[in-house]
C-alpha cells in the first residue's frame, strides 16, 4: 500500500481498528492470551523508554518522575468513575489483597467469606494468613460449572463477617461473577466487600461508585495494558477510615514538605485517603506505561470496549459449538465474559491437561499462532479490544482443524 492509500486507510479507520494497528504482537501471531499477560501498544513503548531515556540522561528526578504516578492513577480513577483520592497506586493483586487484610479492624472470632476454590491464590493466602490472629475462614464450594456460588456466599454470610471477597471473574473457567449481589449482601453485613478485579479491570465496564464494592484491586499486567508490578487499589470513603494500613512509609503519612527524606515528626496521621496504602517508591516504568495505556483505553471508552469484546466471545462461543466444543462460560447472559475456556475443568492444572482433546488442541493452536493458556486443565483464551473478528475466525479455524486431528490421531 502507498503512503497516502495508508494514512487515507488509518484515517477512515475505526478506533477499535487503530488501536488494534499499535501492537505488534497482533500482526504476528492471534493473540488469545490477555488472561495471562497483556501486550504492548507503540504508545506504551514510547512512554516506557522516555523513563529509561530520563534514567540513562539523568535528565528527571524523582519528583518529576512521579508525577507520571499521579496521572496514572487519576486516569485509572476517572476509568473506575472514582475519585483520584480513592485510588493507592501499588505494586499488584496480592499488594491490594494483603493490604486490606491486615489493615481491617478485626477482632478474634470474626470471619472471611470466599470461595478459594475459584480464585487465585493471592486471594487466598492472605485470609489464611488471617487464622493466626484467630479468623475464620468460610470457604464455599462453587457450583458445579465452577463460577462462584453467590447464593452458598450469602449463606456463609452472618454477623461475624467482616470480609467477603470474590474474583470480579474467575482465572478460569472465566464466569462473570455477580458482584452486584455479592456487594449488595456484604454490605447489609457491614463487610467490607473486596474484588480481585485482574481478569476484568480494562476489558469489562466497571463503575465503582454505582456498584457496592469497597476495595478493588488490581495490576496492570493484564488487561490494563501496562507493565507487570504495577498496580492499583481503590478503596471506598466510607472504608478508609476504619483501615489501619500495617506498612508505614513516607507516601502513607501526611507530610508539610515534598521532600522524600524529611521525617515530619513522631505525631504522624494517615493519609485520609488510599494514599495511606502507598509504600516506599514507585516502580515508575510500571506508571509511565499506565499512564500512556489508560489514555489509550479511556480514548475508546470502557463501556465501549465491553460491547466489542462481548460481542467477540459470542461470536467465538457460537462458532466453537459448532465446530463441536462447546465453551464452559455462557456466550450471553450476565455470567458471560471476556474468557473462553474449553476442556473439563482440573483435569490437569497450570500448562497442562489430562483431557484427551485439550492437550493435542493446544499443540495445534501453538503452532497455528494463536496464543492461548492451558489453566486448571482448560484450554484458556481471552479478548480484549484489539481483537477483531479476523482473529475469531482465524481461533475457530485453528480449533476446527485441531479437533480433527485430535479426533483421528
Ligand atoms: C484472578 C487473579 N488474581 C491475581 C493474579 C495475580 O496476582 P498478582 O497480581 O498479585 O501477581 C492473577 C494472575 O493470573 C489472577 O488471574
Amino acid at each position: 500500500m502507498s503512503l497516502q492509500a495508508e494514512t487515507r486507510a488509518t484515517k477512515t479507520a475505526s478506533p477499535f481498528e487503530r488501536f488494534r494497528a499499535g501492537f505488534p504482537a497482533v500482526r504476528a501471531q492471534t493473540y488469545m492470551s490477555i488472561c495471562d499477560k497483556m501486550i504492548l501498544h507503540d504508545d506504551v513503548r514510547v512512554a516506557i523508554d522516555a523513563f529509561l531515556d530520563h534514567l540513562a540522561l539523568a535528565s528527571a528526578n524523582r519528583t518529576q518522575h512521579e508525577v507520571r504516578v499521579g496521572s496514572a492513577r487519576e486516569k485509572f480513577a476517572q476509568f473506575m468513575n472514582v475519585a483520584t483520592g480513592t485510588v493507592a497506586a501499588t505494586r499488584n493483586v496480592s499488594d491490594g489483597t494483603n493490604s486490606i487484610a491486615w489493615a481491617m479492624p478485626w477482632k478474634e472470632g470474626d470471619n472471611v467469606v470466599l470461595t478459594s476454590d475459584s480464585e487465585h491464590p493471592n486471594n487466598v493466602y492472605p485470609w489464611l494468613r488471617q487464622r493466626e490472629r484467630g479468623i475464620e475462614v468460610r470457604v464455599v464450594q462453587p457450583l458445579a460449572n465452577g463460577a462462584i456460588d453467590i447464593d452458598g456466599m450469602i449463606a456463609a454470610m452472618d454477623a461475624r463477617t467482616r470480609v467477603v471477597t470474590a474474583a470480579s471473574a474467575t482465572f478460569a473457567p472465566g464466569h462473570r461473577t455477580d458482584l452486584q449481589r455479592l456487594g449488595e449482601a456484604s454490605r447489609k453485613r457491614d463487610a467490607l466487600f473486596l474484588v480481585d478485579g485482574v481478569q476484568t479491570a480494562g476489558i469489562l465496564h466497571h463503575d465503582l461508585s454505582a456498584e457496592p464494592i469497597d476495595a478493588f484491586a488490581t495490576s496492570t499486567s493484564k488487561g490494563l495494558l501496562g507493565l507487570y508490578a504495577f498496580g492499583f487499589l481503590y478503596v471506598s470513603p466510607q472504608w478508609i477510615d476504619r483501615l489501619s494500613p500495617a506498612y508505614l512509609s513516607r507516601p502513607a503519612v501526611v507530610q508539610q514538605t515534598d521532600d522524600h527524606s524529611t521525617m515530619g515528626g513522631f505525631d504522624y496521621a494517615y493519609q485520609p485517603d488510599s494514599r495511606r496504602f502507598e509504600v516506599g517508591s514507585f516502580n515508575l516504568a510500571g506508571a509511565y506505561a499506565t499512564d500512556a495505556s489508560i489514555s489509550l483505553l479511556l480514548d475508546l471508552g470502557s463501556k465501549a470496549i465491553e460491547k466489542h469484546v462481548l460481542s467477540l466471545a459470542s461470536r467465538l462461543h457460537a462458532g466453537l459449538t459448532e465446530v463441536g466444543v462447546e465453551p464452559a462460560v455462557p456466550g450471553s447472559g450476565p455470567q458471560q465474559s471476556h474468557i473462553i475456556t474449553l476442556g473439563q475443568l482440573d483435569a490437569g492444572g497450570h500448562g497442562f491437561s489430562s483431557d484427551p482433546v485439550i492437550e493435542p488442541l493446544s499443540k495445534h493452536l501453538t503452532q497455528s499462532k494463536v496464543a492461548h493458556t492451558i489453566r486448571r486443565g482448560q484450554l484458556r483464551m481471552g479478548l480484549h479490544a484489539y481483537n477483531n473478528e479476523a482473529d475469531v475466525e482465524a481461533t475457530i479455524a485453528a480449533v476446527r482443524e485441531g479437533l480433527a486431528r485430535a479426533r483421528k490421531a
